[in-house]
């Protein structure tokens, strides 16, 4: 199979959409991308400045849960690679409903469409906590779904969906499942870019719990490229994980982001932990090693290409740190930081 011509990309204005869009783009010509996105508070047409004036490139504002617009497009598209989601843990604790509207029943509105419309690939892109927590070994594709929180939920059920689409119509599903990502463009509400720009203004780094929960970190171009693999070399019906390869503890992780800026521990607070917080996600990537791919940067290496982005662009950041940010990070972290103790 070669890369399907017409993309249809939900979610393209976000974190890891935005990276898929720019790359895919600069890689090959012959390629036409339409974004659909809703521009949530996550959602920034910024990430999209790069190639805003491509003409192999057309943004769309709408809701996937629309399957008015979502039908206009799909008949438009040979494929359809949907990131689009509510993505942020701590925010689907605190206000789930938007989780499922859009993880949930999106979804099924695009898997109607691309039913509808005979798509040649349809790529949902998943995450690795929909496993729930794993205290050992890593998971494999096959395992069973345990999701823990509102958004792992809601991503589990996106992801049975597609697997019910492949079972029942025949759809050509491709369904990915990769750990934490990673890199620049990332909004600053998740533990990387959030403890970066924390730190660069010195502002304190809150560490939930015991800080020894683990994460395998992933930089969003090694997720890109994999996701490219997956379309092209992945079987219809199949699932694959994908991950970083890089398990670190989120105090491992705190002390080397500080220590690579220069700046002191004394700047992490440990506070009051998230609620049904998963201690460690871990997959085994065998099954898409076995497609050619593997990570190409190390852990290392991308932090510091990272930290150097968010130093280069406060333009980019700061002014994301205002308004309905300033009012969650006052929910979130008020009490907490206020209850937060010393990290040494
Ligand atoms: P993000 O929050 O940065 O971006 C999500 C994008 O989806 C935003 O542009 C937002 O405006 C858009 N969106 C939200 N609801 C929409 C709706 N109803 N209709 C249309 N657009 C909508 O998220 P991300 O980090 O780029 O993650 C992208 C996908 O990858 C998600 O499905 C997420 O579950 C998955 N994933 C993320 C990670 C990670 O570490 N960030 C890891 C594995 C999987
Ligand atoms: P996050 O970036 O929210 O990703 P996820 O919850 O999807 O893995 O969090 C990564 C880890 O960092 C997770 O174990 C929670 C922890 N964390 C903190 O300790 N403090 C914070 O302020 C945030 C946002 C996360």
């Amino acid at each position: 199979m070669t890369l399907p011509r017409r993309l249809l990309v939900t979610g393209g204005a976000g974190f890891i959409g935005s990276a898929f869009v720019r790359r895919m783009l600069e890689r090959h010509s012959d390629l036409t991308i339409t974004v659909l996105d809703k521009l949530t508070y996550a959602g920034n047409l910024a990430n999209l400045a790069p190639i805003e004036d491509d003409p192999r490139y057309r943004f769309v504002l709408g809701d996937i849960a629309d399957a008015e617009v979502v039908d206009s497009l799909a008949a438009e598209a040979d494929a359809i690679v949907s990131f689009a989601a509510e993505s942020h843990v701590d925010r689907s604790i605190e206000e789930p409903d938007a989780f499922i509207r859009t993880d949930v029943y999106g979804t099924f509105v695009l898997l109607e469409a691309a039913r509808r419309h005979g798509h040649a690939r349809y790529l949902q892109i998943s995450t690795d906590e929909v496993y729930g927590h794993v205290p050992e070994g890593s998971s494999l594709e096959e395992d069973s779904l345990k999701p823990r929180s509102p958004y792992s939920a809601s991503k589990a059920g996106g992801d049975l969906l597609v697997g019910a689409y492949h079972a029942t119509y025949g759809l050509p599903t491709l369904l990915t499942r990769a750990s934490n990502n990673y890199g620049p463009y990332h909004y600053p509400e998740k533990v990387i870019p959030l403890f970066i720009t924390n730190a660069i203004d010195d502002e304190p780094l809150p560490l939930y719990g015991d800080g020894l929960q683990i994460r395998d970190w992933l930089y969003v171009d090694d997720h890109v490229d994999a996701l490219e693999a997956v379309l092209v070399h992945g079987e219809p019906g199949e699932t694959y994980n994908i991950g970083g390869g890089n398990e670190l503890t989120n105090l491992e992780l705190t002390r080397t982001i500080l220590e690579r800026m220069d700046k002191p521990m004394s700047l992490v607070r440990s506070v009051p932990d998230r609620a049904g917080h998963d201690r460690r996600y871990s997959v085994d990537c065998s099954k898409l090693r076995s497609l050619g791919w593997s990570p190409a940067h190390t852990f290392d290496e991308g932090l510091d290409a990272t930290i150097r982005w968010y130093l280069d662009h406060a333009d980019w950041w700061r002014p994301l740190k205002s308004g309905e940010y300033l009012e969650y990070y006052r929910r979130q972290y008020g009490d907490r930081l206020a209850a937060g103790t010393a990290v040494e």
